[in-house]
């Protein structure tokens, strides 16, 4: 597919970027052309550019060529921040609603291997491109569009009335699924989740997929797990591989601030050293060892400090105690220096973790799986195999 008959050329370079990389998949070549992301996106958006991790307001009247040429691009593009309360034009402190990286919302619909007829929840409707995409594909009325925020609702909603997409589109929480139009046969979430709702377990027919980005509180780090549900009520599945996205509103990280765990900076910490490499800490987004370690150490989160001084701290704080631990490399030392307090020995826990991922050949996303259900199957990871798993 050429996309020639898309009017402007930096969309149609898009397209084919996207089918030549593999990202998107060839019978979703019709629906990239039909499904102009430049009609879901407000006047006043903020591109984001993920080498400086900065995000930049562009003004579709003050400077349209640069509006058209981030809609075209293959970047993600803020759309609203801090849950609606930021006004004006300059960056707000968290980004809250966003239209996601093409690449990454057809990779999800290749994922979904959703088709024609096919009854599909979607979460997170942000600006109803996706969801436009999914009623192209599907019919509209085979799909639901979920949001929780009144406002981007409502602009999604009227977007797509003006695209002439028609999916069902719903003002609620998604972790509740919408359950007057199901069963599903694909649920889709284009928002990150900790923990996959039951709800949409019991909302999708059996052999139904749901697709949608998991992963720990340990990093950002998430990957797109791909679940089957089962007749069982439980889901499982592998992961497809590394994805980054907002999380649920109501499961959100709340790390508490750092003075909560360190009263006093190395009083009754048991010190040692590590060999363990500074580099580690330091991977490339979409590194599989930061997912990795979150599925092996529970309920902790890790923070990379900025350098300062020639040195750089890495800390590790529980989510459930005020245990924490804390790693300082110095440049030209091979050993670092470690300090680690409270009920758990959290630096012992991820040196362990990081022990058993390079024993295990340094596994990616795809080798490790999901298995989610109610009762004693609760939530648990594995790797290769299902039949051993551990609860994350
Ligand atoms: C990355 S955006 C989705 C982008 C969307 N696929 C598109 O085409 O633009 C994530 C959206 O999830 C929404 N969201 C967050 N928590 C939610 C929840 N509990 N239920 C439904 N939507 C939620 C956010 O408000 C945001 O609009």
């Amino acid at each position: 597919m050429t996309f020639e008959g898309i009017d402007r050329p930096g969309r149609a370079a898009l397209g084919r970027v996207l089918l030549g990389a593999g990202a998107m998949g060839e019978g979703w070549a019709p629906t990239f052309a039909a499904v102009d992301r430049a009609a879901f996106l407000p006047e006043l958006m903020w591109p984001f550019d993920t080498r400086t991790q900065k995000a930049v307001a562009v003004d579709k009247a003050e400077e349209p060529d640069a509006w058209f040429a981030a809609a075209d691009s293959d970047a993600p593009i803020v759309t609203q921040w801090d849950d609606g309360e930021h006004t004006g034009p300059g960056p707000g402190r968290v980004s809250t609603s966003s239209s996601s990286m093409p690449s990454v919302v057809y990779a999800l619909l290749r994922d979904l291997a959703v088709d024609e007829g096919m009854a599909v929840l979607d979460v997170g409707t942000g600006t109803g491109e996706t969801a436009g995409a999914l009623a192209h594909r599907c019919g509209g009325r085979k799909v639901t569009t979920v949001e929780v925020d009144p406002s981007v609702s409502r602009h999604a909603g009227a977007r797509l009335d003006t695209a002439g997409l028609h999916p069902h589109v719903v003002l609620g929480d998604g972790a509740k699924g919408c359950a007057g139009n199901a069963p599903y046969d694909r649920v889709l979430a284009t928002v990150g989740v900790r923990e996959i709702p039951g709800a949409w377990i019991e909302q999708t027919r059996p052999g139904g997929l749901i697709v949608a980005p998991w992963g720990t509180h340990y990093t950002h780090a998430d990957a797109v797990a791909r679940l089957v549900v089962r007749r069982d009520g439980t889901a499982s599945g592998r992961f497809t591989g590394p994805v980054e996205f907002m999380k649920l509103r109501g499961q959100r990280l709340s790390l508490p601030p750092h003075k909560h765990y360190v009263m006093d900076e190395d009083g009754g910490a048991d010190a040692s050293t590590t060999g363990i490499p500074e580099g580690e800490f330091l991977t490339p987004p979409y590194s599989a060892l930061p997912f990795a370690l979150g599925l092996r150490v529970r309920h902790c989160v890790q923070v990379v400090a900025a350098p300062h001084e020639g040195a750089r701290a890495v800390w590790f704080y529980g989510l459930t105690d005020r245990s924490w631990a804390c790693v300082v490399f110095r440049e030209g030392e091979a050993e670092a220096r470690v300090w680690q307090a409270g009920e758990r020995r959290l630096w012992d826990e991820v040196e362990a973790a990081y022990g058993w991922w390079v024993g295990h050949g340094r596994p990616d996303h795809a080798r490790f799986g999901l298995t989610v259900g109610p009762g004693p199957a609760g939530r648990r990871v594995w790797l290769d195999d299902p039949a051993d798993s551990w609860s994350p």
